[in-house]
């Protein structure tokens, strides 16, 4: 199984819950303890109701149920399959006047596929919304915000960690071109996710390496660092770091409601902030199936299974045995 849903399936097996895995390609597992049963898909389990997941899996409906609950989510309009060419060169055109840059994804997107971040020309927004849509998926057009990326972790409504996420780049060594620096650095990657992360080797690192001035076959020179993605996700190839406890309390107490509001009781939220003191904030999305394990050293497994089976919680001073 892949590192997402084994670190739950080891916590569960170091408590004695019995582990049943179903389907290992696709994380599914059943584990029981008590009479109880409880199935999972890494961190998705039958806790979370049906319709708390279709509203995070909808990244226009988790936007307009957050913001109706006051919180800061970005400007956003949906392109569905009726709109026209001509609707989506005015709505772009508008999006640009007012916010300068926008960003445009997949409706249901995850992983940061599909996104396109920081685009400026209608032009691009048509290229930008036809790659969002390239898996017959619907599209979201947004207005772009500056920030540093953060992903909360809330489980059983409590704040657990934080991870800022930075987009993937790389740094000439003046020999080699960026196609080639960006081949070992995918290399690294496959060896240290196993195969988990990728920066994809397409038209959009290829607009942003080129927002920087390069190319695929140019060859920076030595210490000259640009970014070849914008989206900060893991899986294009993002590098994270724990911040747990440098988010202030107030990010901690927004995320805590955010999951109230949603109804969801394991979740993890894509924030942009300019920093982590807590004034400004924008919530992102909400992630149904959050990656667990990317919070090295911080407990989200333990509470992962505190949340599951709470008998089987350790006392405070008790030895993991
Ligand atoms: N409105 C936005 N402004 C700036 N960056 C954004 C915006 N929306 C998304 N991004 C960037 O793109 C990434 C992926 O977008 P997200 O909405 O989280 O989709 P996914 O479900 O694929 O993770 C985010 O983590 C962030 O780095
Ligand atoms: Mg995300």
């Amino acid at each position: 199984m892949n590192i997402y849903a084994q670190i739950l399936v080891d916590e569960a097996k170091r408590r004695g819950i019995r582990v049943k895995v179903i389907d290992d390609e696709q994380g599914l597992f059943v584990l029981e303890h008590g009479g109880k049963r409880i199935r999972c898909r890494e961190s998705l389990t039958d806790r979370t109701s049906a319709v708390a997941m279709a509203i995070c899996e909808n990244k226009c409906l988790t936007h307009r149920i957050l913001r109706q609950a006051g919180f800061s989510v970005p400007d956003q309009v949906l392109i569905d399959r009726e709109t026209t060419p001509k609707e989506i060169r005015s709505t772009a055109d508008l999006y640009l006047k007012k916010w300068g840059s926008v960003v445009v994804k997949p409706l249901r997107g995850e992983q940061g596929k599909g996104v396109t971040v920081d685009v400026t020309t209608p032009e691009e927004v048509e290229r930008a919304c036809r790659f969002a849509a390239r898996d017959g998926d619907e599209v979201v057009l947004e207005q772009y915000v500056e920030g540093r990326d953060l992903r909360i972790i809330v489980i059983d409504h409590a704040f657990v960690a934080a991870i800022e996420r930075t987009p993937a780049r790389i740094t000439g060594d003046g020999r080699h071109t960026v196609r080639q620096l960006v081949e070992e650095a995918n290399r690294q990657l496959r060896e240290q996710t196993g195969g988990e992360a990728r920066i994809p080797i397409d038209d959009e690192t290829r607009r942003v390496i080129r927002q920087s001035g390069w190319d695929w076959d140019e060859v920076p020179p030595a210490g000259e660092t640009f970014p070849l993605r914008k989206t900060a996700n893991f899986h294009t190839g993002g590098t994270i770091r724990d911040v747990t406890d440098q988010v202030a309390p107030r990010f901690r107490r927004i995320a805590e409601e955010a999951s109230r509001i949603l109804d969801i009781p394991v979740v993890g939220f894509d924030f942009l902030a300019p920093d982590f003191s807590g004034e400004r904030y924008t919530l992102i999305e909400a992630n149904e199936r959050p990656g667990l394990a990317n919070h090295e050293p911080q407990p989200t497994a333990e509470r992962f299974i505190d949340f599951l089976f709470p008998e089987t919680r350790e006392k405070i001073g008790e030895q993991a045995g």
